[in-house]
Order: C-alpha cells, then structure tokens, then sequence
C-alpha cells in the first residue's frame, strides 16, 4: 500500500462496569498508543479514538450487584477508566461514550440505513419472558441448574461454575433474577444480520487478500467462523438499557451492544470533528484513509466479521488491519475478576506512579514491560519478577546507564558541551557505530509498521546496548589519562563522546513511541524542543550542535526493589482469599441437598488398579478399563479420553464406586464408577491413594 493519506485508529472500547486491568492494558491500548505516537512523530494525518461501552446487560447487572441505576454506574466507570488511561499515558485524541445522543443518533442511522435497504431479517421466535417484571430476561438475567453440572450458580448464557456456555433453553429449573419467579415463553421479534450472505466476500477479503499482512492468530480465527458455518445473527434485544431500535414498532426493543458499540468508534470520530473543527467524513468513506482496530483476541469475531459486514453495507471503507493480541496471564494463571486474580491499572498507579519515587518513570516501566511480553503471537504471562527484571537489568543497565554515563562524562571530559566531530579521525568502532545508527531507524519502522511492537522495542534497546559496548571499548576515561602525553587524546575524546550523544539523542527519537515520559526527560537533559523527536530526525548524525551546552543527568529509571515485588505478590494472595471467604460466605459453592451420614454410607468405594485399557470405538471420551480389586477384576468405562490415553492408564490407581448398579455404555457394560476431579477449566484428574495401597482398600 502507498502511504496512506489519514490514519484512524481504534482501541477496543472497554465496558464501563468496572476497572480494566493490565491485561486490557497489553492486549487494545499500549500497542495502539504506541503506533499512534510513532505515525504522529512522523507527522502523519492520525486520529486516535476510544470511549467507554455503555451499554448490554453487564451495565444493569453491575449496578444491581452495587446496589444503584446503570446511569451512576456508567458515569463512575467512564470518569475512571478516562483517568486510568491517561495516568498511563495513553494518549487518545477523544475519549468518547456510547450513552451520549450523538452515539445514539449515530447507531440509529446506521440501523436505519441498513434496514431500509433490506439487508436486515426479522425473525419471530420464543423467549423467557417475567410476568411479574413485565419483561423479556436477556440470558443474563435467567439463572437455574447447570444441565452439565447441576450446580444452581448456572445463567442463560454460561454456568458459573464448570464454566460451560449456556443457552437458556438449556437451564433446568429456570427462575428470573429480577422477581426470582419461573419465566413463561413468550414470541417476539428481531431484526437479524444474515452474515452468511457475506460468506464469499468475507473468503475473499479475509482469507485472500489479508492472508499474509494479518496475523496468523487473527486469519486462523477467522477462517474457523467461516468454515464452521455462518449464522444470521439476531442485532436487537428486549431490553430497556441501550439504543433504542428506531422504529414505530419495536417497542421495547434496543439495539444488541454489539452491534452499537463499534459505531462507538464513528461516534467518537464525529465527536472528535466537532471540537477540532474539522470533517470526519474522510476518516471512514474515503478509501485513503487507514483504519486499524486494536483489539483483544476475544472481540475478533466482532471486528473482523460482523462490524466489516456492518461497513461494507453502511457504505464505509473497512479495516486494514486488525492486530488481535491473545491473552495476558497473571503469575501463573488466568487474570480473572470474579477470582480477583489480576493487577487493576488502577493498582499500579497507586503503588507505582502515585508514590514519591514515581511518576513518569514508573508509567513508561510498566509500559515497557508489557511491550516486551506482549501476547502477539500467543498467550504471554506477566510475572512480577519479570518486572523487576526488565527494569533493573534492561532500562536501568543498559538504556538508562548508557544516557547516564554519557552525560557524566561528557561534563567531566568535554566541559558540558557537545564536542566537535574530528571526521578524518575515526576509527572502526566509530564508523561501526555510526552504520549502526543509520540502521536502526530503518529496523524500527518496518517493525512498527507490522505491529511487531516487541522486536520493535528490543531493537531499541540493543542499539543501547550497543552504545554501552563502544563505550567500553573506547574508554574515554582511560584515554583522559594521556592528554599530557598524546596530542591527539582529546580529539579522540571528543569524536566518542560526540558519537555517544548524537546517540542518546537518536536513542530518545526512537524509544518516544514506547516510552514518551523517557523521551521528555531526555529532551530535558539535552535543552531541545519537542520537535527533536520527529521521526525523519532518527537515523541522523547532527541532532545535537557542536558547541551547544547541555543540563545535568537526571536519572530515567529507578531500581526495582525486591521488597516492592514481594508485597505485590502478598497482595495479590491475600485478595484471592479475600475473594474464596465471599464466594463461600455469599455463594455456597454446595449445589445439592444436604445428606445424612446413612446417605453416605450406602456408597461402597474402594481403591484398585487399572490392569488393562483400551479406547472405547466410535466414542471420543470413554475409556475401557479392567480394574483390578483385590477379589475381583471388573469392566469399567469411563469418560476419561480426552484427559488420559489408553497406555498411560495402566498401572495407576483409581479410586472405584463399587456398588454402583451395572450401566451400558456403548454397548459395554460398565460395573463401576471411577472419581475424578474436574477443574474450573474442565481439565479431569483421578481421584487416588497419595500412595499406593493394596487393590481393595476400602476407601471412607
Ligand atoms: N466492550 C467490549 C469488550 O470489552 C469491546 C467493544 S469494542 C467495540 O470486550 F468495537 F465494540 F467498540
Ligand atoms: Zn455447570
């Protein structure tokens, strides 16, 4: 593509129910603010837009659980998370909001023009309806027992508790949460969009054109939604929170979140027009414009499917890039709210940027190290040593120290001032360095240019590294000793201090992106204006003049200190208990009857040992195995294949419920019942003795 005459650039609006975490933070925002900020240190015509979700059932459901109206609940989060963001220095052109009218206007039209050009379908079918309440229950609001589980903790759309995704015809005993009554099933109408007759467009477009530019994560995705069939999708919902669908009949009726919310990012631009004076129209109908989304892997369904069908009918010039990140893990495990198991921005902010040696310094820390794991090709994990470790032995020692040492010695050494560059004196080192300036500018931006936003950074950083080992080898220090005795001792002084300024200068050029507080101090250091940072500078020579004076060092990064990650790590343990005494003191996580102990002890269970295994045919999930219980071998099956094979089965011991009544399963009949324990994420272990014991123990 020729260079693009505008770019418009999106970071998935987040949902204003709550604070977003760091995951959020690596996965929509820091990779889009980075690009943003190296297209506009190019002087490219950009506009960076975001604003808070509004709208769907987490809004009502998050006020209800804070005991107050989704309008307080929107206001609040909205406010926090434009605080959060900026704190950080993510660094929007308009933070917008799907509740404001221009949205709603905005939603409507684009409703509107879709439907009187046909390309909706309404369909009639059956749904949960409150009688009590009056209204229809989105699947959030049905709760009843898990068909999978039976655990009562299960919804319309998943179960708490095995985690398994629900519809709400699946519940058993469904009950509304909004009068605790059973709903009736009651006809209603919606408009849908039929996405599979946008099947050969999305082949070609996707799958051909952006085989190769888009990542492979987000191509492969894709192509599974494609293949796996294409369904009509329903776009309106019976709700009363959310964009009322524009039509004399629909009573009742709001648009689906998601169908508004991507609009969210044509709002936020119209928005963004009206203050700056400007037409935003170019920025989304004319095909020189750029449009990139910053996305979680979780919205790609919705950016790359839906809202680009969405598009193309509107009339719109579609994405041309959408670079997904996967997922952030936290120490080890899944970041989740409800176990409280994850780092808030908001957190960081308090313990870090808040504190007396924080600020900007600590912003561009954490920024760094979520580029440097950032999830882009698979899932990554943020571990709190990983943390420490890039501080202190990256930007401390190598970036940070190569700018110190310069400026120490460039004031000790050459009087503060930029010394001249004796060219017919330079050595291989010096010509080695200076190829290796002009090149890195080149590396960066082919990097950036992909989203390859952690090779781009590491790039940076060598070329510090880089700075460090010339120093080493020209040991200007050592070279100070001899200026009484060698004549040409300053000049070669002057050459490798010069060479390391004109550095630390390109060095703050090309960190500006990544770490933009950095950048600022180093501008500081170096008495420059801003506009030292364009990018066209990078790669040059002469940023700095000889003669010019420069300030005193001032330290970029602070060390990380062992003390400050163990209290991380406590606090994070102590809220994951935090959350487990709730879940058991609010939620029993107990989900059948109470028993008596004569109920128990009618079980007859005891410990065996698998002799024999095999895979049951034509079924993928059972096991045949024989067991061997002392007195007796039985034939057991089991719904264990996809957690363990045939041959690893043999030899281990199992925990059996000897006096279950026989059961056919696949024609075999199975004499038993083998316990395992199933996780939250539905991996299966056995259940067996810590050690072995004698085929036959009884088991109480
Ligand atoms: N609120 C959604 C989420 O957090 C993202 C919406 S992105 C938009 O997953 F495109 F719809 F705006
Ligand atoms: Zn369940």
């Amino acid at each position: 593509m020729n260079q693009p005459k505008r770019y418009l650039i999106t970071s998935a609006l987040p949902y204003a129910n709550g604070l977003k975490h760091v995951g959020h933070l690596a996965g929509a925002y820091i990779p889009a603010d980075i690009y943003v900020r190296y297209l506009k240190a190019q002087k490219r015509d950009v506009v960076f837009v975001c604003g808070s979700d509004e709208h769907g059932t987490a809004i009502p459901i998050q006020a209800k659980k804070e005991g107050t109206t989704p309008q307080a609940i929107i206001d609040k989060y909205h406010v926090a998370m434009e605080e959060d963001f900026k704190d950080l220095s993510v660094d929007f052109d308009i933070y917008h909001r799907t509740s404001s009218l221009l949205h709603h206007e905005t939603a409507q039209e684009f409703f509107t023009k879709l439907n009187d050009a046909g390309e909706l379908e309404i369909k009639e079918t059956e749904q949960y309806f409150d009688e009590e309440a009056n209204s229809f229950l989105a699947d959030r609001f049905i709760k009843g027992t898990c068909p999978n589980c039976k655990s009562d903790r299960a919804f319309g759309d998943q179960c708490e508790n095995c985690g398994r995704t629900l519809s709400p015809d699946e519940l058993i005993n469904p009950v509304s949460t909004l009068s605790g009554k059973t709903p009736i099933k009651k006809k209603t109408s919606h408009w849908y969009l039929p996405l599979g007759k946008h099947e050969q467009f999305l082949r070609d477009w996707i799958l051909k054109e952006h085989k190769d530019d888009w990542r492979a994560t987000v191509v492969g995705q894709c192509k599974g939604w494609i293949d796996g069939g294409l369904q009509s999708r329903a776009v309106t919902r019976d709700l009363d929170w959310g964009v009322k669908v524009p039509l004399a009949d629909a009573a009742g009726k709001v648009l689906y979140v998601w169908f508004d919310a991507p609009i969210g990012y044509i709002s936020a631009t119209k928005q963004w027009a009206i203050d700056n004076n400007k037409d935003w129209k170019p920025y989304w109908e004319d095909k020189e414009t750029k449009l990139v989304h910053f996305i979680g892997k979780d919205n790609i369904v919705f950016h790359c499917i839906i809202f680009p069908i969405m598009l193309k009918l509107h009339g719109n010039i579609l994405p041309d890039n959408v670079p997904a990140n996967e997922f952030l893990n936290l120490e080890g495990d899944k970041m989740s709210t409800s176990r409280n198991w994850k780092l808030e921005m908001r957190d960081y902010i308090n313990d870090f940027v808040k504190k007396e040696n924080g600020g900007g310094q600590c912003v561009d820390m954490l920024r760094y190290y979520l580029t440097q794991i950032a999830p882009e090709t698979k899932d990554s994990e943020f571990m709190w040593k990983g943390f420490q470790d890039a501080v202190n032995s990256e930007l401390v020692s190598i970036f940070g120290n190569f700018i110190n040492r310069t400026w120490v010695l460039m004031h000790k050494l050459c009087g503060g001032k930029v010394p001249v560059l004796h060219t017919d004196l330079l050595d291989d080192n010096d010509k080695f360095l200076i190829a290796e300036i002009e090149k890195a500018k080149t590396t960066i931006e082919e990097l950036l240019e992909q989203y390859k936003f952690r090779d781009a950074l590491f790039e940076v950083i060598e070329l510090s590294r880089k700075g460090n080992q010339y120093m080493q080898k020209k040991e200007p220090w050592i070279v100070a000793k001899q200026l009484a005795t060698n004549p040409d001792a300053q000049k070669s002084i002057d050459n490798t201090m010069h060479l390391c300024l004109q550095l630390s200068a390109n060095l703050a050029i090309l960190i500006n992106p990544f770490l933009p507080n950095t950048a600022k101090t180093m501008l500081g250091m170096m008495k420059v204006v801003d506009k030292m940072l364009d990018w066209e500078n990078a790669g040059k020579l002469k940023l700095l003049s000889v003669g010019y004076s420069l300030r005193e060092p001032q330290l970029l990064f602070r060390k990380i200190e062992d003390t400050e990650i163990a209290e991380q790590i406590e606090k994070l343990k102590a809220g994951l208990k935090e959350s487990a005494t709730a879940a058991k003191e609010n939620k029993p996580q107990q989900s059948k009857p109470m028993i008596q102990f004569d109920d128990f002890a009618k079980l007859e269970l005891k410990a065996g040992t698998v002799t024999a295994c095999e895979k049951v045919e034509k079924a993928d999930k059972l096991l045949k195995l024989e067991v061997d219980l002392g007195t007796e071998k039985r034939t057991i099956v089991s719904g264990i294949a996809q957690h363990y094979s045939a041959e690893e089965m043999i030899g281990k011991q199992v925990v059996v419920v000897t006096n279950l009544a026989p059961r056919k399963m696949k024609g075999i009949e199975s004499q038993g019942m083998i316990l395992t324990a199933e996780d939250s994420d539905g991996k299966l272990q056995l259940l067996k003795p810590e050690n072995p014991v004698s085929p036959g123990s009884n088991v109480s």
